[in-house]
């Protein structure tokens, strides 16, 4: 079945979803983007998505392109239109295309190109890294200054999966400075003890709409948080660490250059929260 797509007010089969060659987004990377992960036909967070994307538009002096209630009628029509049990739902906006190529904005008659689409991945809750957990290596964070902004500029996010990929491990956290920032698509934790600490939200990462619930469900559930920076070296002595995202939830994380974590396997702090935000998730989804 051919997958239906979004494009600027349009539902159309996937091979006739397209943009002009002229838009920002493919030019400059100048757009936004969120992924919201579907769980048995449902939304999850898609709230703290919408929010983020309004924060990233505006920190970027991009209109809104509609509503969050047309937002949530078209993510929820893309579910029903491709029957997405489990997957995700990938969101861009664009500074839209205007008639030739200007590093200048275009003015407000140019209007901004919006596209959807949904990624099936069926049994996605139960992913086997889940298990196992997942290696990671480090590499230095040469990204620009404002990765509070989702956005489309991931070429060294890529270039950082393909570096781990040729270390033979699962991904990469990146360190500035000496400290973890996060890791290439996720927030990056360490656990010590009955402490979870994670680096503080300031422009230098990405606030994850699944930090927030995580860190939220913890402390609800009398765990201790420390949000502060750490090092590879801390994190390597950790008892354990993770990584959260829409599209990992809460993911262990098992190796760290090399050396083992814990005892290298998932810890029991990343296995409960995972069961924690997967169960509230799925009982506040939409
Ligand atoms: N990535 N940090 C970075 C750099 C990210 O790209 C992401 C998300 C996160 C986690 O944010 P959230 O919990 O809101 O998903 C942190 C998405 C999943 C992606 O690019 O596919």
């Amino acid at each position: 079945m051919s997958r239906i797509v979004y494009v600027n007010g349009d539902y159309v089969p996937e091979a006739d979803a397209t943009v002009s060659v002229f838009d920002r987004g493919f030019l400059m990377a100048d757009g936004v983007y969120e992924v919201t992960s579907v769980l048995g036909g449902k939304l999850i967070d898609f709230d703290g998505h919408a929010v983020r994307l309004k924060r990233s538009l505006d920190a970027l002096d991009m209109a809104e392109p509609m509503s969050k209630d047309a937002l949530l009628e078209i993510h929820r029509e893309l579910v029903i239109r491709n029957d997405l049990t489990d997957g995700m739902i990938y969101l861009q906006v664009t500074r839209g295309a205007p008639a030739d190529r200007d590093f200048a904005f275009p003015g407000p008659d140019v209007a901004p190109t919006v596209v959807l689409f949904t990624q099936s991945k069926p049994g996605m809750a139960e992913a086997p890294a889940a298990k196992t957990g997942i290696s990671v290596i480090s590499i230095p964070d040469i990204r620009w200054g404002r990765r509070d902004i989702k956005t489309v500029q991931l070429l060294y996010p890529s270039m950082g999966k393909m570096m781990a990929k040729a270390a033979g491990a699962d991904d990469a956290w990146m360190v500035e400075d000496g400290f973890v920032t996060e890791g290439t698509s996720n927030n990056a934790y360490i656990v010590k003890g009955d402490k979870i600490i994670t680096r503080g939200l300031s422009t230098d990462i990405l606030h994850g709409i699944t930090r927030a619930a995580v860190l939220r469900f913890a402390r609800e559930a009398q765990m201790q948080v420390e949000e502060r920076n750490f090092t590879i070296e801390e994190a390597q002595d950790a008892d354990e660490a993770f990584i959260t995202s829409a599209s990992t939830f809460v993911m262990p994380v098992v190796e760290i250059d090399g050396a083992a974590v814990g005892a290298g396997t998932p810890g029991r702090v990343a296995k409960r929260l995972r069961e924690i935000y997967l169960e509230e998730s799925r009982k506040a989804a939409v």
